[in-house]
């Protein structure tokens, strides 16, 4: 399969790769698997005192389209707002990697670990 160079770019060039401290107030942690092959993906963001996501970080265990997805979606959740991190969909995801009808579950991973990260530090803060 051919994939675009958008997503070899990231795939070669990763943003953001790494992780925070779980532990820390101001870390969102999201953790999520794709059930279709078993890649796994962690996002997570550091969120300000005024809401917003400041920093974002990733480790993925998986395909190039995964790895460039969740490469894409830490460089988009930067100077977001929660509520506007929560409404990246994975159908805009795919459209800019030009991801095939195949890979689209890997976009759907990056929007599910986006969410997941969201939620966690949602919980921590108690308003869930
Ligand atoms: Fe697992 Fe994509 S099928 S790497
Ligand atoms: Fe499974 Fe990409 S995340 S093939």
């Amino acid at each position: 399969m051919a994939y675009s160079d958008k997503v070899i770019d990231h795939y070669e060039n990763p943003r953001n790769v790494g992780s925070f401290d779980k532990g820390d107030d101001s870390i969102g942690t999201g953790m999520v698997g794709a059930p279709a092959c078993g890649d796994v993906m962690k996002l997570q963001i550091k969120v300000n005192e005024a809401g917003v996501i400041e920093d974002a970080k990733f480790k993925t265990y998986g395909c190039g389209s995964a790895i460039a997805s969740s490469s894409l979606v830490t460089e988009w959740v930067k100077g977001k707002s929660l509520d506007e991190a929560l409404s990246i969909k994975n159908t805009q995801i795919a459209e800019e990697l030009a991801l095939p009808p195949v890979k689209i579950h890997c976009s759907i991973l990056a929007e599910d670990a986006i969410k997941a990260a969201v939620e966690d530090y949602k919980a921590k803060h108690g308003n869930n």
